[in-house]
């Protein structure tokens, strides 16, 4: 993993609560080898003090973009050349809005802008600030135009509430950040990657069947994460009402079975396995050929085992890196340990579903990642901004199991 030894970083801080942490922060970069030059927003001066900042980095403080003590009165652009990353820590929801618009309205948005290094965002806020639709809408956008969104953590809030929003802590900031500034998968050829989604239908006659609430969301969602990534993405999809991702071929299936033959037919050539459907464990040992008439008062219906998919395709003899969704309502944590043990799986991606606004259905979601050194909470946030996150992982990890 790549460190920040000797990078020269732009510490960026917005006017929120978490901006009383940046001292440590900055000890902690240069705790790391890293030179750090600090700009803060006009208003952060209201939540630390910049002489603060000043006596930890070493070095002056900026904040005023009209700055006729700059050496050169072009100061902005020789310190958007001098970074080689700006972190933005605590973003606030108003600094992710101007960046998400592209403004030049103070220093540290103007820096973003003129700068050609990689932008890192720690947002920090009140969870329902961190939850609304324009707050995630600003998100995607900086997504999209590249920016890297580290956290936000989930617990107690300053403002007494307990949710997603938090600034992450110094540290994991920092390895969160390492990590990600490492360098990008040497891709000399083009990926292969196949994501399944939806639920599965198993049909006890024409009209019914086992199913259950999967929407499809986050496997259509990783499906044009991959693809956006510039893999070649295949995307084997249960019955859902979406509509396919651009630039990814989809495959429909109804049942497990369906489902099971799709990703073996077209398994050999791929480097990555995804398996996010809700697949069925079971379904019902005969399909009637016609409706069921209710006679009876009382009815059996005999199921069998489905195979196992994700198990069937690590079990291969040169199984792809195979990353497996576990979604459980209990005890995430030991399920997701088990699950990738038990199915030498490289990577286990762990949500809770059957709460309000997370996992299954919801727009909503949040992740447990768990792998041989990996031990990481993605979320809560949008499926959108997750699939991205762990897009990213996802391919780190694959090239540092194929460079060893
Ligand atoms: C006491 C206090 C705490 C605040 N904490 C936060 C916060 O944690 N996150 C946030 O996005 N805004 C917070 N705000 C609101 C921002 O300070 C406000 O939106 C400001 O315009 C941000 O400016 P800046 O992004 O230019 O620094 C807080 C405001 C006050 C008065």
């Amino acid at each position: 993993m790549e460190s920040i030894n000797s990078k020269n970083i732009i510490l960026g801080i917005s006017g929120g609560i978490a901006a009383y942490k940046t001292p440590e922060l900055v000890r902690r970069l240069k705790d790391r080898g890293a030179n750090v030059r600090v700009v803060m927003t006009p208003n952060a001066n209201e939540f630390v003090t910049a002489l603060s900042l000043q006596a930890v980095s070493g070095m002056p403080v900026r904040t005023e973009i009209l700055d006729t003590e700059g050496e050169s009165g072009m100061d902005h652009i020789d310190l958007a050349r001098w970074a080689d990353l700006i972190l933005i820590a605590p973003a606030s929801a108003s600094i992710v809005s101007r960046l998400a618009t592209g403004s030049a309205s103070d220093l540290l948005c103007t820096l973003c802008l003129a700068t050609e290094a990689p932008v890192f965002l720690a947002p920090a806020m009140n969870r329902v600030m961190w939850g609304k639709p324009a707050t995630k809408r600003n998100v995607s956008q900086l997504l999209d135009d590249g920016f890297l969104v580290l956290g936000p953590g989930v617990g107690h809030q300053a403002c007494g509430e307990t949710g997603s929003g938090r600034m992450l802590d110094p540290l994991d900031m920092i390895k969160l950040l390492e990590e990600q500034i490492s360098k990008p998968p040497a891709v000399n050829k083009i990926l292969e990657v196949m994501i399944t989604a939806g639920p599965t239908w198993e049909a006890l006659d024409p009209v019914r069947g086992i199913t259950n609430a999967s929407s499809g969301k986050m496997g259509y969602e990783i499906a044009r994460a991959f693809q956006q990534h510039g893999c070649s993405v295949t995307l084997i999809s249960g019955p859902c009402n979406l509509d396919t991702p651009s630039g990814v071929r989809r495959i429909d299936v109804t049942s497990a079975a369906d489902m099971f033959n799709a990703v073996h037919t077209n398994v050999s050539k791929i480097q990555i396995f995804i398996g996010v459907a809700a697949v069925a464990d079971y379904r019902p040992v005969n399909t009637e050929s016609q409706k069921m008439k209710k006679n009876a008062s009382e009815m059996t219906i005999t199921l069998v085992r489905n195979p196992d998919i994700l198990a069937s395709v690590a079990s291969l003899a040169e199984p792809p890196f195979c990353v497996g969704f576990a979604a459980e309502t209990e005890n995430l944590r030991n399920y997701a340990v088990s699950k990738l043990n038990k199915k030498k799986l490289d990577l286990v991606a762990a949500n809770i579903v059957g709460q309000e606004n997370l996992g299954f259905n919801a727009e909503d979601n949040a992740l447990l990642l768990i792998g041989k050194d990996t031990d990481q909470q993605l979320g809560p946030a949008s499926k959108a901004t997750l699939s991205r996150q762990l897009c990213t992982i996802v391919l780190k990890k694959y090239e540092e199991k194929n460079s060893t």
